[in-house]
């Protein structure tokens, strides 16, 4: 793991696009994108750049069951208003949380992942230490799959809803597995919420109860914290 500290969000936002610019000039086709508020300046970031995905391909980590792409609190909906508007790609791939039969969506998203393998993953980090929607105690073998939500993570999430009953009880989410096949990582974390969770994924053992543990054990791994989020590390 390559351990970046920052001052700023922003200073971290703009590293990230540096590292995301190089590896499009080595060549990189399919990224791997996330939701949530640490991205966001990333996305920003991008926008306002002058790199070109009209020929490249993302493939987002999740999304919640039962919201429609049209929804407001969608990720569909999200991604579209953070990056997609702005900077169009050939192609777009979430899961569609409206599927009927979920279990097949999740295997049909496997597909499309081993039909695009991603080069460069960005992730967010959840403050049980959860990337992606893999909560505590999911398998680290685990492919897409349908995640029942934690509490502690409808809380976190119901900033984004009117109230925390509105938060989506279910997401379909690609697996640790399925994360751990890009080639590239990148990893944020921003203020005092994520501090724990950044120090057990660096200094803490390798455990399905810190989902974003098993990260030591992969090669290319970046990861930008700001001092806030790095306060805890040794
Ligand atoms: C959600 C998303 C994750 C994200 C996490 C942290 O649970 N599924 O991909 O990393 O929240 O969110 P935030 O970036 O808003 O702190």
């Amino acid at each position: 793991m390559k351990v970046i500290k920052v001052n700023t969000q922003l200073e971290g936002a703009k590293l990230a696009l540096e590292i995301l610019s190089e590896k499009i000039a080595a060549g990189a086709q399919t990224f791997g994108l996330a939701t949530g508020s640490t991205p966001v300046e990333f996305y920003n970031q991008i926008i306002n750049s002058d790199l070109d995905f009209t020929d490249k391909t993302s493939i987002n980590l999740d999304e919640y069951v039962g919201l429609d792409g049209s929804d407001e609190q969608s990720y569909r909906h999200f991604m579209n208003e953070h990056l997609f508007n702005e900077k169009p790609f050939k192609a777009n791939f979430l899961p569609n949380g409206k599927a009927t039969d979920l279990e097949a969506e999740a295997k049909a998203y496997d597909a499309i992942i081993e039909a695009h393998p991603i080069d460069f993953q960005i992730l967010g980090l959840g403050q049980n230490g959860h990337i992606g929607f893999n909560e505590p105690g999911t398998p680290f073998d685990e492919t897409t799959h349908v995640v029942d939500l934690t509490e502690s993570t409808i809380k976190a999430n119901s900033r984004y809803f009117e109230s925390e009953a509105d938060v989506p009880k279910q997401a379909v989410s690609m697996g640790i597995a399925s994360i751990m096949k890009s080639k590239t990582l990148l990893l944020m974390a921003w203020g005092d919420a994520k501090a724990e969770a950044v120090k057990a994924m660096i200094e803490g053992d390798i455990t399905e109860s810190l989902p974003a543990s098993i990260l030591q054990t992969h090669d290319d791994v970046i990861v930008i914290v700001d001092e806030a989020a790095a306060q805890l590390l040794n």
